[in-house]
């Protein structure tokens, strides 16, 4: 049985925006953000407390954080991946944040300096001052559906890392596709066996739409009664430690899938579309999504 409802995290302002080489004004990004909010997006990941030197994109995190407006129930979260982060998360005030791990060690080297092993212990910290400080601290795990480096990752082994965020009593965890490997079959495997072997974990998908096989990923997590899933406005988006990475399944053409199966996810196409095209003016070129190309054609 499908779910009723399913909730949309956008990513576009973290996984989105950390693709582009330009740095993009503070303002501009907050334009943004606040068409999203408009389109009625209740959990938006706004930025990532990662070092400079590494994402020069996302280096004005605690501007982006400082000058959010809170609406509603929205849930905004910032990406972390070690203590210092963490600490400059707190100190910005937000009160998410993704601890993000990778399934393969050449991922993990390669994204973030640190073995798996190491990756989890600081982890570990991380949701320990999350604890004492009142933020909540959820899971991601890169790479979890294949792998550009290592190739196929094993079950085992995503069970493994899976395993240590429940322990640190993780209560949400994503698992991305960070390459775009995954295919429907994989999908629904691993969600059946996970959902199985961890009660009361609230999953997310996200999927990157590299070989064209996004959409049928989200439908074979909604087989398997997956309630939450992220995307970007516009399908922006990509790793910057992945070669060939492409973007993120498009929020506006998830949305229309979403209601077109009688979905609820409390979002309005036409105010998506707006988001969009803001995004579009702010990046300064055009933007592929298939619901924004039609919408751009029946404009003319
Ligand atoms: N914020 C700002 N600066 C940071 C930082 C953070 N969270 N973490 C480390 N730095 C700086 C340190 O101050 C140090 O600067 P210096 O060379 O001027 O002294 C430098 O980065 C290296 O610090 P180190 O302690 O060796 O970093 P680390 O090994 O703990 O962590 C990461 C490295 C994770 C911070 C780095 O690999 C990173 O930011 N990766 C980005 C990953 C990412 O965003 N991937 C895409 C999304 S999954
Ligand atoms: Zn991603």
């Amino acid at each position: 049985m499908f779910p009723a409802k399913v909730w949309i995290r956008e990513v576009g302002p973290r996984d989105g925006l950390q693709m582009e080489k330009e740095f993009i004004p503070t303002e501009r990004k907050l334009r943004f953000i606040n068409s999203l909010l408009e389109a009625g997006l209740q959990r938006i990941e706004v930025t990532s407390f990662v070092s400079p030197k590494a994402v020069e994109q996302l280096k004005d995190a605690e501007s982006v954080v400082k000058l959010l407006k809170t609406k509603g129930q929205v849930e905004f979260s910032g990406l972390v991946m070690n203590e210092k982060g963490m600490e400059r998360a707190v100190e910005a005030g937000i009160s998410e944040v993704v601890v993000v791990i990778s399934a393969t060690e050449t991922h993990s080297l390669r994204n973030g300096g640190h073995s798996i092993a190491r990756s989890l212990q600081r982890m570990n910290r991380i949701a320990g001052i999350g604890a004492r400080e009142g933020i909540r601290v959820r899971g991601a795990v890169a790479v979890a559906f294949g792998c550009p480096f290592e190739g196929e990752v094993p079950v085992a082994a995503l069970d493994g890392v899976v395993a240590v965020l429940y322990d640190a009593g993780i209560s949400q965890i994503t698992l991305a596709d960070t390459a775009g490997l995954a295919s429907p079959v994989q999908v629904k495997g691993i969600m059946s066996a996970l959902q199985k072997k961890y009660s009361n974990v609230l999953w997310g998908l996200h999927f990157h739409d590299t070989r064209g096989l996004g959409l049928a990923n989200v439908y074979a997590g909604l087989e398997e009664g997956v309630s939450l899933f992220e995307s970007s406005t516009g399908g922006l988006g990509g790793c910057p430690f992945i070669p060939n990475a492409a973007g993120n399944v498009a929020t506006e053409d998830l949305v229309n899938m979403l209601h077109m199966m009688g979905i609820d996810t409390g979002i309005d196409p036409a105010k998506l579309l707006n988001a969009a095209g803001e995004l579009e003016d702010m990046l300064g070129r055009s933007l592929s999504s298939r619901m924004l190309r039609l919408h751009k054609s029946a404009c003319q």
